[in-house]
């Protein structure tokens, strides 16, 4: 994967591959696995070599289809962990998707149960087992997201029995949640000192950070913990920028373009690109843009929202429901504004493929993100790469981990607030060109200078040190 220019043996684990398997008419068919961490995943590959390890998303049973489904995803230099379907589906849909990730984004009502928790632990375990098969001393294991938190204690163990000597990262893509939320989870204190078998911890902000050291309640920076001392860090992620800029130089992208500026060439065009998740805020967006189109009538035939909403986890009970919710609201929007010129939302349920979606963030003049809570939001860092001709406006929740960066260069509001985002919407639509621009220049910026390879290279410069060093202060 890239140019080893790394000189590091690193194995990057994540539940999520860069590739999806799925089994279509009797073959197995990949696609690029959508989400924040396999785009700042993939950012690294150009710069830093590694070997990826995950689940490959199915269940394969028989040795021969293994092989078929491994040599897939060698090709991206990536090995499968595989595990049955219904361990998989308790450790993925009903742990880590409906208990664990609602806790990390402040969701309310979650309903522990002891099953899927015993997945988890078992799913964490049978990593643990091939990664240390795979580990040499020496060997920096970089450990991603919410789905591993117990891993880097198991396989601390597991390596400690195989007499190899490795240094372990983590890295949370999500929040980490104030130390009251935290702690509806009952087994909280099994993911932290899973987690504090780490040699270095990443969060994505200050306040992700903060929050994980209130919780441990130790000093700034370093916890000691069994006598060892865990780094806890915080390290911006980002995307790749220049495969944006190159994407949009794809003279097929070009035609998309200029088509797309036709068909819309009398509207201003208002961009969503989300994951069908609560935690992106789509049911307050669709209001929110009801109450903009309510509030400013003379707006109404003169913008367009178009909205991705990218199929999600869609075993999961939850994610079912609000499928439904949201499709319902969109067609309620529309029959309450549209007319025979055209409707002001264009709601698409549906994943697109990568040119499109570069050349929708170009036309478009604001884009509109909502969530509620979180880790990143790297789609806000993908329409800033894709905006340097338009220079348009991004209207960014104060929720999103992003905004702790990007308040400047954005107009920031509260997702819950209906009328604080119709007039964030307006006050986008309206903005003088000189503050546009300042605006998008302090954005550009931003973006440019905290890439995924900027991300990926100082978490393994500081686990490299902590391999060389265990023992020195942080
Ligand atoms: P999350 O990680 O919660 O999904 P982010 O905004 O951080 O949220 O990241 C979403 C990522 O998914 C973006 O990099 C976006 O480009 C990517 N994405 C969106 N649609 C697709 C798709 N159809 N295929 C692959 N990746 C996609
Ligand atoms: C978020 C999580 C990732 C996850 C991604 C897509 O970004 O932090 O760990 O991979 O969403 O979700 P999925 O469930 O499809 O892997």
């Amino acid at each position: 994967m890239g140019s080893n220019e790394g000189k590091h043996n690193l194995i990057i684990v994540s539940n999520r591959l860069p590739l999806s398997i799925k089994r279509v008419d009797g073959t197995y068919e990949s696609s690029i696995s959508s989400g924040g961490l396999v785009t700042a995943l993939s950012g690294l590959t150009k710069s830093t070599q590694f070997r990826w390890l995950g689940w490959p998303g199915i269940e394969v049973k028989s040795n021969k289809d293994r092989e078929e489904v491994s040599r897939t995803l060698n090709e991206h230099d990536a090995t499968p962990i595989f595990l049955d379907s219904g361990l998989a589906h308790e450790h993925y849909n009903m742990f880590a998707n409906r208990i664990l990730w609602p806790i990390l984004h402040y969701q309310s009502g979650v309903v522990f149960d002891d099953g899927p928790w015993q997945a988890y632990r078992r799913v964490n375990e049978l990593f643990a087992a091939a990664i240390a098969e795979a580990a040499e001393t020496g060997t920096l294991i970089w450990v991603h997201d919410y789905h591993l938190m117990l891993l880097p204690e198991l396989l601390r163990n597991r390596l400690y029995e195989k007499n190899k000597h490795c240094a372990i990262g983590f890295s949370l893509h999500t929040p980490f949640p104030a130390g009251d939320f935290w702690r509806n989870l009952p087994v909280r204190k099994h993911l932290l000192e899973g987690l504090l078998s780490s040699d270095l911890i990443g969060f994505h902000t200050d306040e992700y950070k903060q929050n994980f050291q209130d919780t441990c309640a130790k000093i700034p920076n370093q916890i000691r913990y069994k006598n060892r001392l865990v780094c806890v860090g915080k390290f911006i992620v980002g995307i790749d920028p220049q495969k944006f800029a190159h994407t949009l130089q794809n003279p097929d992208v070009q035609d998309r373009i200029r088509s797309l500026e036709e068909r819309y060439k009398d509207v201003k065009v208002i961009v969503g690109v989300d994951r069908l998740d609560h935690i992106k805020g789509l049911t307050q967006k669709l209001k929110g843009f009801d109450s903009f189109l309510e509030d400013y009538p003379e707006l109404r035939d003169k913008i367009i929202l178009i909205q991705v909403a990218v199929p999600s986890r869609e075993d999961v009970k939850e994610y079912q429901e609000l499928e439904t919710e949201l499709s319902t609201l969109a067609g309620k929007i529309n029959g309450k504004y549209a007319t025979p010129d055209g409707t002001p939302l264009l709601y698409m349920h549906r994943s697109v493929p990568f040119t499109e979606l570069t050349a929708l963030y170009s036309v478009a003049d604001v884009c509109l993100l909502t969530s509620t809570r979180d880790g990143m939001n790297l789609v806000s860092f993908e329409f800033v790469a894709c905006q340097e001709k338009r220079q348009g406006v991004l209207v960014l929740s104060e929720f999103a981990g992003a905004a702790s960066f990007m308040r400047e260069g954005s107009i920031s509001f509260h997702p819950a607030n209906t009328t604080e985002m119709s007039e964030a919407l307006y006050a986008a639509l309206k903005l003088d060109p000189d503050e546009r621009r300042r605006k998008y220049e302090y954005l550009r910026d931003f973006v440019n200078t905290h890439t995924s390879a900027k991300w990926g290279q100082t978490f393994i410069e500081k686990l490299s040190q902590r391999c060389r060093q265990p023992g020195k202060a942080c």
